[in-house]
């Protein structure tokens, strides 16, 4: 489902580029949330109860639940990377707005629960090579990209299927 034009205004091109990446499947996680505009959009196309938004530390998390207002359909999570995620039943995992170190650093830290994960959308700030040069050595996942220009910047986003 592509996003409406009233959700791409309101996340903006990078972050409707990425919606428009994600499978209309969940239950799914918004790993490192932030300001948790892209979770919001997600509870929108889901099942009440299909949202976990995450955050690494306290504080982040703590302003995640102010800026979404108790929102009952995103779910709160806080800890490390795919971390919170473990045993929670997720079909998939978006994974944006770090580099591409990072990103490569959260998935190879729990291998076990990217197994649980049936997709994965990542979307690096920047060292995109980190996750091109990563997911050249992984096996099983069909990849699709896409990309898209924000304020001079270039992004490129990639889901990875489970085969
Ligand atoms: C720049 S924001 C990106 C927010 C949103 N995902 C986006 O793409 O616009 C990066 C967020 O990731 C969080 N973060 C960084 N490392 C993390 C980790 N290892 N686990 C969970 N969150 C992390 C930061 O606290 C920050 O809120």
């Amino acid at each position: 489902m592509r996003p409406s034009t009233a959700t791409r205004a309101r996340l903006g091109p990078r972050l409707g580029a990425l919606l428009e990446l994600c499978p209309v499947e969940g239950p799914v996680a918004d790993v490192g949330s932030g300001h948790g505009r892209l979770a919001f959009e997600l509870a929108r196309r889901l099942p009440p109860g299909q949202v976990y938004a995450t955050e690494a530390k306290a504080g982040p998390a703590a302003e995640l639940r102010r800026l979404l207002g108790g929102d009952p359909t995103v779910t709160i999570l806080e800890g490390q990377g795919l971390t919170p995620l473990r045993q929670l039943g997720c079909r998939g995992a978006v994974l944006a707005g770090m580099g591409g170190r990072t990103l490569v650093d959260i998935l190879e830290a729990d291998r076990d629960v990217l197994a649980e994960l049936s997709w994965v959308c990542l979307q690096p700030m920047q060292r995109v090579e980190r996750l091109v040069d990563w997911m050249g050595k992984q096996s099983g996942w069909v990849v699709r990209t896409n990309s898209t220009r924000e304020r001079g910047h270039f992004y490129s986003g990639f889901l990875l299927v489970r085969q």
